[in-house]
């Protein structure tokens, strides 16, 4: 069987550092914010694959649905003999790719998640005995260090996971995995794209409350890391669509006048009822934006596929 390597480029103590780091500035501003990478502990793993399974979330489905219409091309354009995939978490659509690139022999996944890491790594290693897999445990908004294995290599960012960054942060975060490739290697990035409010608000407030109880989850995370004393009853979840900025927005609102202590930071966070903490962006995109940001970080796209009812795309971009 083949090595399965786990690397940890994030040292064991940069993660609470940078949590804290992040809980001081986010709860210390106006309007309150965290940002999405902390929802990820092993449980916010779990809560997440449930919610590519809802009746509402359309998002996973389309992309699937992109990616057995389309494996064949994308191993066929490339010829990738390592696959590196950021934010990979279950790996669970990275298989169609996987079965399809036949030069493939590195399966590079990236996450902060080491459990779901560790979940998908053991699994794929047990299917596919000659693939061999070195999953890093990193922050890939942080100046990633990727092993050296063979090229022509491809870059998948799946799952609408761009969307999380707000437009600047996608600006340094697409020259920065443009600063990874050679001459020859591309990148496939999932964008959703901007559809009726009916439809896309639903998607992130589900009937069931999966998605509630996943964006609750970051309190959970802050209590436990922190010793914070966050009660996630006193908050609703809200999901709301942004015109403008065409993106939806989850929100926790306080339900009550409160304050709650942060020992781990020395903090008392005052909350008013009816403030919200922003928790999570999710960006809708165009044709034409996903081209002009993919060309100003010096990619060239060369595909652009959309799932039958035209909810979701994938590119496909070169580096000369
Ligand atoms: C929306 S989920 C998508 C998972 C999977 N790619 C899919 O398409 O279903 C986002 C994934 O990215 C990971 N993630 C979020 N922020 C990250 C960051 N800054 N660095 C590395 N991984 C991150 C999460 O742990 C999670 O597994």
């Amino acid at each position: 069987m083949s090595p399965f390597l786990v690397t940890r480029t994030l040292p064991e103590d940069a993660t609470e550092a940078a949590l804290r780091a992040d809980v001081l500035h986010g709860l210390t501003r106006t309007p309150k914010t965290l940002p999405p990478k902390w929802f990820y502990d092993a449980h916010g793993s779990e809560l997440f694959d449930q919610i590519t399974e809802l009746d509402e979330y359309y998002p996973t489905r389309a992309e699937r649905e992109i990616l057995v219409a389309r494996a064949g091309e994308i191993a066929a354009v490339t010829g990738a003999r390592t696959l590196v995939e950021l934010g990979s978490g279950s790996s669970e659509k990275t298989r169609y790719l996987l079965d399809a690139l036949s030069e493939l022999e590195t399966y590079v996944p990236v996450d902060v998640s080491e459990s779901a890491l560790r979940l998908a790594g053991e699994a794929l290693i047990a299917e596919r005995p000659r693939l061999g897999v070195h999953a890093l445990i990193a922050d890939f908004t942080g100046g990633l260090a990727l092993p050296g294995t063979p090229g022509p290599r491809l870059v998948a960012f799946l799952g609408g996971t761009i969307g999380n960054l707000l437009p600047a942060e996608r600006a340094t975060f697409l020259s920065s995995v443009r600063s990874l490739l050679s001459p020859g290697d591309a990148l496939l990035l999932g964008t959703d794209l901007v559809k009726a409010e009916s439809v896309l608000v639903p998607a992130y407030d589900d009937a069931a409350g999966v998605t509630a109880a996943f964006n609750k989850n970051v309190l959970t995370v802050v209590n436990r890391e922190l010793g914070a004393d966050f009660e996630p009853d006193a908050f609703e979840h809200v999901a709301l669509w942004d015109s403008d900025n065409e993106w939806i927005e989850m929100r926790l609102r306080s339900l009550a006048e409160q304050t709650v202590k942060i020992p781990a930071l020395d903090l008392a966070v005052d909350f008013a009822v009816g403030e919200e903490l922003r928790t999570e962006v999710s960006a809708k995109f165009r044709k034409e934006g996903v081209g002009e940001e993919l060309s100003a970080a010096g990619l060239e796209p060369v595909r652009w596929w959309t799932d039958r009812a035209g909810r979701f795309a994938l590119s496909l971009s070169v580096a000369h």
